[in-house]
């Protein structure tokens, strides 16, 4: 009697608690069984309520089309309250209530907002970025989110490219760490605090020729799998819920029609079991890359692998005609409708449709303290101190004209608090551009400007004049072109450089807030010239000119070009876009609470022309060693420009130094499944209680393909107290050895190996072991 109750209370509210308590495969083998093509079709169609814009503006009636079962998930629809309607129609109004999945892109936080992905990996700190996720996924589901387009796990090597900004950088191995701890923050065990993950964009999004964005990609196997894949196999293995793919073609073929990615290597080669989403529009968009009609690119995408297709409106026009054309069979419909119902199964939709919608955790679980002092605890690890000039005692010629007296005898960071500190700079005073690009929760009312945060911080110790000194870009077009809703006011650039001068004069020092604005990086923000906009850059140099010491505060969602800053910048701290508690964070390192300890995950080019630019690349057959000061004929480098970066990977100063004993390894030779251990005593030689990261680079040094020079293959970041020391272990495994080689088999060929330890990818002290 009371089980045929509870049937009838299922039937009533659609699926149920009841219906959720039986085993998944069961579970939605029957609710497939009552599922017309339709509806089936439905379930794979992911469509944008514009509250947020992310892509072309695409009108839909949301509430429509998900009563008549032809939706089976939404993006971009804002506010806890709209979900809900939302859900409560899917699971109320629609034939068989099957509630809906609800994404958006949570990038770097929601409404706390963490510092951008680059920068985060920066901070090396795999913990406090898994914590970040989780943090995330806290306040997205407070609103209602169950489902986010992160981690975006791409290797890129190519600055240009504005969405360097949203990954970890170019190395695939700390790429995988990051990529599988957001995935773990993300999605914990799918309580009701996690969301699901997608991972993006697969694949090899970041090798869009030129740095364009959206451009055409085109490499070898052997390259894809050595020096690209492993992040997005990482993720899936972490047990990442669903997959993007990427707008680019791989093979000639626009990736979401692309069946060698989605199944072969994916589905078969991975066994991934999550489902594959678009990008956005991209089925559309394989018309334009020239492969066929909406009919063929939809055909084409579903026999992929793909299940979901968003904002295109392709799945919901053309399968059902596609299917009775005998071009698509019913098992790829069926298959793809099984994974989204088992997306939803998982995150626990069906037993609670409303799960992420309850109106208390608005209060609690949204933008408090606990997530802002995380927030404002990572930024400060994610800044990299590029620059930190001793002393500078005196009078000379500039490289631009003029001379410059100066003097002081320390550091200039960290600053004390005291006397008269200018703040100069477009980034000093805005709000909204702190959080970088891809802040879509953000609330910027909230947040305090840079300014304000350092006028809280000095208190009555200390006077600190403004001044915005110039515009981002000294043309109005190209400004206006980067804002994208993160507007910094327009000023006289004449009038605002002369205020900048002089309160400059007035100062002891001067703190420059110049850089990028939050839009010039992240999607379809390619840049050609990746140095400070001209009209900073003057002002900068006016700054310089003055003597007095300088800190550049270098606002970026990418490496810069700063050969000039480097050579005459007394300091230079790379801050990235830190966040919805930035100016909080850039106050605790450059006044001293905390010691700068990012360090580069990208590596930051001298000249633009040398990009790409990355650390662990092949040999030539002709290399220049690292450090030639000269140009060297018929060998390969540059007439204009040395090989070596600006700063390379890994790079990163403190306000202490590190020295770092002799590596010892625990033997020279080691067997095929066997392990040696490398040790190395790292010691805190300064006055700073600090953090260090110290880094294992392996090389290969004779295998049956080139290998790079050396990888990443083991960090551990450490704190020590000023003079204290501490010996650093890293195990070395076969598996540490391993590459594809032309077969594309995972091995590790015997020989000669180099095993490095530093500081930095260049730094580094290096032995030798043979594996037999
Ligand atoms: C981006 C994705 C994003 C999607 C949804 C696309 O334009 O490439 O990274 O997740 O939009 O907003």
């Amino acid at each position: 009697m009371k089980k045929t109750l509870l049937l009838v209370v299922a039937i009533l509210a659609g699926t149920s608690a009841f219906a959720q308590k039986k085993p998944m495969n069961e579970f939605i083998d029957e609710l497939m069984a009552k599922m017309t093509l339709e509806e089936k079709i439905g379930q794979l169609n992911l469509l944008p309520g514009n509250d947020i814009t992310t892509g072309a503006v695409i009108n839909s009636p949301l509430a429509q089309l998900t009563e008549e079962g032809k939706l089976g998930a939404i993006l971009n629809v804002k506010g806890q309250d709209k979900v809900k309607e939302l859900q409560r129609i899917a699971v109320k109004k629609s034939r068989l209530g099957i509630p809906l999945l609800v994404g958006q892109d949570v990038i770097h936080g929601y409404q706390t907002v963490f510092p951008i992905p680059l920068a985060q990996a920066c901070s090396w700190d795999i913990k406090a970025i898994e914590n970040g996720a989780r943090i995330a996924a806290k306040e997205a589901t407070a609103q209602g989110i169950n489902w986010v387009y992160s981690p975006m796990v791409d290797i890129a090597i190519d600055p240009r490219w504005g969405r360097v900004a949203e990954g970890a950088g170019e190395d695939p191995y700390l790429g995988c760490c990051i990529g599988e701890a957001m995935v773990r923050g993300f999605q914990g065990n799918y309580g009701k605090e996690n969301v699901m993950a997608c991972v993006k964009h697969f694949a090899l999004y970041g090798a869009a020729e030129a740095g364009r964005d959206y451009n055409t990609v085109d490499m070898s196997r052997v390259r894809m799998y050595n020096q690209y894949l492993a992040p997005y196999k990482a993720a899936a293995e972490a047990g990442a819920g669903s997959f993007m793919s990427s707008f680019n073609v791989v093979d000639g073929i626009p990736v979401t029609c692309n069946k060698w990615l989605l199944t072969d290597l994916l589905r078969k080669e991975w066994n991934y079991d999550g489902f594959v989403v678009t990008d956005y529009g991209s089925i559309n968009e394989a018309v334009v890359h020239g492969i066929g009609d909406q009919s063929v690119t939809s055909e084409r995408a579903l026999k992929a692998g793909t299940d979901m297709d968003m904002c295109s409106n392709a799945f919901i026009s053309q399968l059902e005609g596609l299917l009775k054309a005998g071009r698509i069979s019913q098992a790829d419909i069926d298959n793809a409708c099984r994974r989204v119902l088992e997306a939803k199964y998982k995150l626990g939709l069906f037993e609670d449709p409303y799960r992420f919608c309850e109106p208390k955790r608005l209060e609690t679980d949204i933008y408090n303290d606990e997530h802002r002092k995380a927030a404002r605890e990572m930024a400060a690890k994610t800044f990299v101190l590029l620059k930190n000039e001793e002393c500078r005692m005196k009078s000379e010629e500039t490289s631009f004209g003029g001379r410059r007296e100066s003097q002081w005898a320390a550091p200039v960071l960290p600053l004390k608090k005291q006397g008269k500190i200018a703040l100069i700079g477009p980034l000093a005073d805005n709000r909204s551009n702190m959080v970088g690009c891809w802040s879509t929760g953000d609330i910027p009312e909230r947040y305090s400007t840079l300014k304000e945060a350092m006028e809280r911080a000095v208190g009555d110790k200390a006077q600190v004049l403004f001044a915005q000194g110039c515009n981002i870009y000294a043309d109005e077009k190209t400004q206006e072109g980067a804002t994208f809703g993160r507007p910094i006011d327009r000023v006289d650039d004449a009038k605002a450089r002369a205020e900048a001068l002089r309160i400059a004069e007035e100062a002891d020092v001067i703190v420059c807030a110049m850089g990028e604005m939050a839009e010039m990086s992240g999607e379809s923000s390619s840049r050609a010239d990746l140095s400070l906009p001209c009209v900073q850059k003057e002002l900068l140099k006016d700054l310089v000119a003055t003597g007095k010491p300088v800190v550049l505060l270098n606002f970026s969602g990418r490496p810069t070009v700063m050969s000039w800053e480097a050579e005459n910048v007394p300091a230079i701290l790379n801050v990235w876009f830190g966040g919805s508690e930035t100016g909080d964070a850039i106050c605790d390192v450059i006044f001293g609470e905390k010691s700068p300890s990012g360090h580069l995950t990208m590596t930051m080019p001298k000249a633009l022309g040398q990009i790409p630019i990355y650390y662990n690349h092949l040999n030539t057959g002709r290399p220049v060693p690292e450090g030639a000061k000269e140009y060297r004929k018929f060998q390969s480098n540059y007439i204009d420009v040395r090989n070596d970066p600006l700063y390379p990977f890994g790079f990163g100063l403190s306000y202490t130094t590190f020295e770092y004993g002799k590596p010892r390894l625990s033997g020279t030779t080691m067997n095929v499944g066997g392990k040696l251990s490398l040790t190395v005593n790292v010691k805190n030689t300064g006055k700073y209680d600090a953090d260090e990261v110290v880094q294992l680079y392996i090389r290969d040094l004779a295998a049956s393909i080139s290998r790079p020079v050396k990888e990443l293959k083991g960090f551990e970041r450490i704190s020590l107290k000023a003079g204290e020391s501490r010996d650093v272990t890293f195990d070395i495994d076969t598996d540490m050895l391993k590459f594809s080689n032309s077969d594309l088999q995972f091995v590790a060929e015997p020989g000669d190996f180099e095993v490095m330890v530093g500081g930095n990818s260049r730094d580094v002290q290096s032995l030798k072991f043979t594996l037999q």
